[in-house]
């Protein structure tokens, strides 16, 4: 097959961790016949050095034509200064909302050979730990009304969340399907104690889950979810939640995993272009230097071909050669406490290449 890939190589440690992830893209093409072409789309702060702006109009056509998106990392320091509208985190706020990618799926699962390096007691660790994010991604305080005025003689500031029903039914519709293919439970998470759109929320939640009755239903508060993520994770299967709540939780279950370095996330709305990136960030303070882990750029790639592309078998062959790589003992440095062997971030692509 013939499969164009918009590649944001973005900011900070996003060039170096994107060409390990090509490395090993072009290798499965090799090795199953396919031709992947690559387009360039420049965003977040590197686009606004080059063109004042952190989503030129060309990347977005280039992202929006393309059969998906492959993403490294946007922002930094060094453009902290920016206006808000301008910011680089912005562009890919746009991005998501120009593609219509209202899913965004964190997987947070702990590698067996990195149990090691799992920050929680080992009696909770070993009970596993295997869930998925569901988060929504184009909706929510996100995308509201912003504003800050002058009121009394100080500033004041706002920011509106809002719902609507259909923007919780599709992405909650997500969650049971996603659930159904693993341990049939979805914990919906909100704050129905407190916020309008959590109680819409957990309205239309329920409703969806009528459709699902093979699916167990829970619902919980943030604040507890926050708590239960570190006191037991393996509770949760399929955890759904709007975009800020999912923003801060996904950071907290990646965590967890003692890997941050190492998982992807996948954004899709109803077709499959799709963007693939790692959770993590930019990580300014080693870019430049080949110290990053490129794994969890490789495994977004590895979703790419399993949900944008049908590819399942392809995928398999990066997931299996990345557990091989980590089972011969090659680690980058986010993921040494678990012992083995220090790699740079170039090494571990062409280690996993190998593998393919
Ligand atoms: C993420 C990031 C983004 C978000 C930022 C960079 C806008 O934290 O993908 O989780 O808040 O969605
Ligand atoms: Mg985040």
């Amino acid at each position: 097959m013939n499969k164009t890939i918009a590649v944001i190589r973005g900011d900070g440690i996003g060039p170096e961790i994107v060409g390990e992830a090509i490395k090993v893209l072009d290798a499965v093409a090799a090795k199953f016949g396919h031709s992947f072409t690559y387009q360039e789309a420049p965003m977040g702060g590197c686009a606004i050095d080059q063109f004042g702006v952190p989503l030129p109009d060309s990347s977005l056509e280039t992202c929006l034509k393309a059969d998906s998106v492959l993403l490294g990392a946007v922002g930094g320091p060094k453009w902290d200064a920016q206006p808000s509208a301008n910011r680089p985190e912005r562009g890919l706020l746009k991005l998501r909302a120009s593609m219509g990618l209202y899913t965004n799926v964190r997987p947070a699962r702990m590698f067996q050979d990195l149990a090691a390096a799992c920050p929680l007691r080992s009696d909770i660790a070993a009970k596993g730990i295997d869930f998925v994010v569901v988060r929504e991604l184009i909706g929510g305080v996100y995308f509201g009304d912003h504003s800050t005025t002058d009121e009394n003689g100080e500033k004041k500031a706002v920011d509106i969340m809002s719902y609507t029903e259909h923007e919780v039914r599709r992405v909650a519709h997500v969650a049971f399907q996603m659930a159904r293919k693993r341990r049939r439970r979805v914990t919906s998470v909100d704050k129905a104690n407190v916020l309008d759109t959590s109680r819409l929320w957990r309205k239309v939640v329920t409703e969806v889950a009528q459709e699902y009755p093979d699916v167990e239903l829970l619902h919980m508060y943030v604040d507890n979810a926050a708590m239960q993520i570190v006191r037991d994770p393996s509770q949760f299967d399929v955890l759904v939640t709007e975009n800020l709540f999912g923003d801060i939780l996904s950071d907290e279950a990646s965590q967890i995993t003692g890997s941050i370095g190492m998982i992807p996330s996948s954004s899709m709305g109803e077709g499959t272009n799709g963007l693939y990136e790692p959770i993590h960030g930019s990580a300014p303070d080693i870019a430049g230097q080949n110290k990053a882990n490129p794994i969890g750029t490789i495994l977004a790639a590895a979703m790419m071909l399993r949900y944008s592309f049908d590819m399942p078998t392809e995928a398999d062959a990066i997931e299996h050669a990345v557990d091989e790589t980590l089972k011969s003992g090659h680690r980058c440095g986010d993921i040494l406490q678990s012992g083995g062997t220090l790699v740079t971030c170039t090494e571990m692509g062409s280690q996993i290449v190998s593998r393919i």
